[in-house]
């Protein structure tokens, strides 16, 4: 039996060396997202952390390409599937996103996986369903978040002559304060690149249009002509005009710095941007406040991280190892506090999350759940990318016609055309 074993490890030296198998370079496992700062590179370094500790023999390679939403990630990822170069695993979104990789064949089904693990049951069905294609499901989530939410400054707030408790009940409302931050001198909304602008523009829908009709536009049962659509892009346009004319410069950590600075009275992002507060040393609804865009109260704007096992990806095993440590409730702990995100996982104590998550894991288990244009859920990756070339052309010739006639057009190409 000895000789045995000694002639198989001769035998596994052998391999190696002609293959070049168990190199130091096939340990890596290269995890290709687009965190790479603020909470989101705290976030990454936290779960690294966990893996590390657990496989040892692993090395993490990170192959984030900078860049709020992904949009860049995006780009850069698909010319290296293109080109046969898959990373280890990719960070996608839940949703429509993971779609189009799935019918390219970039993604490997994790059935097996889900199985042998027993994930089926400690992720929420809901959430499940949207990682899920005819039956095969294609990536592991990380965290949700929520992005109909605005953060504001209560200094600021005073200083204009508005109570910084007072919570808008819609768009209405809220331009009254904003008229009033204006007269003040304050730059009322902070706004970022064009990705955050879209961002925005889904929170006007949500809440002008309500969750039902907004769910309907990704489907074919809104119709972007609508009048309401006429509508809420005047409303987008007027709270274009409260915002900072430099936003084309700014990603999303420095157009939240504005509110945090006191440069400005409110913006609207997802809740990613909550670290941002905390880690200046600002408490919870006492140095900034934070509430769901006006006309969105009793809707989560959902959206969710995860992660994939592409087809031909290199050390497989070692991505599998990531998979199973970003699903692990260790792994969900680890990153989801650091992140700023609450847990996918079902099962993780919520008692260890801070005052703002707890309101947003209520809001999750008991709102409706609407998916999030700019970050995946809602639309699949080309739809939204013409939405943004729409949304940036605004930005230049202020048209509501033009940007809704582009918002129409770019329905007319996608809608049941992924
Ligand atoms: C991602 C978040 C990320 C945010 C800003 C979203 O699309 O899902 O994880 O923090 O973009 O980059």
């Amino acid at each position: 039996m000895a000789r045995v074993r000694t002639l198989l490890a001769m035998l596994v030296v052998l391999i190696s060396v002609v293959t070049g198998c168990n190199s130091d370079a096939d340990n890596n496992v290269e995890v290709f997202t687009w965190w790479s700062d603020a909470s989101e590179q705290a976030g990454l370094n936290a779960l690294v952390e966990v893996f590390n500790r657990n496989y040892p023999d692993l090395t993490f390679i990170n192959g984030a390409v900078a860049g709020g939403a992904g949009g860049t990630a995006r780009d850069v990822l698909a010319s290296r599937l293109a080109a046969g170069d898959p990373p280890g695993t990719f960070q996608v979104h839940a949703g429509m996103e993971l779609a189009d990789y799935i019918e390219a064949g970039q993604v490997q089904d994790l059935g097996g996986l889900y199985a042998e693990n027993g994930w089926d049951t400690v992720f929420p069905r809901g959430l499940l369903d949207l990682l899920t294609v005819d039956g095969k499901i294609y990536s592991v989530p990380s965290n949700v978040h929520r992005a109909n939410v605005v953060w504001g400054n209560p200094a600021v707030l005073s200083r204009a002559g508005i109570d910084p408790q007072s919570r808008p009940a819609d768009l209405d409302a809220w331009f009254a304060q904003l008229d009033a931050l204006k007269a003040a001198g304050v730059t009322p909304l902070a706004i970022g690149k064009d990705w955050t602008q879209v961002h925005l523009l889904e929170t006007v829908l949500i809440s002008r249009l309500g969750s039902e009709s907004y769910k309907g536009l990704f489907d074919g049962e809104t119709s972007w002509a609508d009048p309401r659509i006429t509508a809420a892009l005047a409303d987008f346009g007027r709270l274009l005009s409260y915002a900072n004319t430099d936003n084309q410069f700014l990603d999303w950590p420095a157009s939240t710095k504005r509110v945090i600075d006191g440069k400005a009275a409110y913006t609207v992002m997802g809740d990613w941007a909550e670290n941002l507060f905390r880690a200046e040393g600002m408490q919870f609804d006492v140095d900034y406040v934070a509430f769901p865009v006006p006309g969105t109260q009793g809707a989560f704007d959902f959206l969710a991280d995860s992660f994939t096992l592409p087809a031909n990806c290199p050390n497989e095993s070692g991505a599998v190892d990531w998979l199973e440590t970003v699903a692990s409730i260790e792994g969900q702990q680890a990153f989801n506090l650091a992140k700023g995100s609450i847990p996918a996982r079902s099962d993780v104590s919520p008692g260890d999350y801070q005052p703002y998550q707890q309101t947003a894991m209520t809001s999750y288990r008991d709102d409706v759940i609407v998916p999030s244009l700019a970050h995946g859920a809602a639309a699949p990756v080309r739809w939204l990318a013409d939405i943004t070339t729409a949304v940036r052309a605004f930005g230049t010739h202020h048209d509501p016609v033009a940007l809704q006639q582009a918002l129409v057009d770019a329905a007319a190409t996608h809608v049941g055309n992924p």
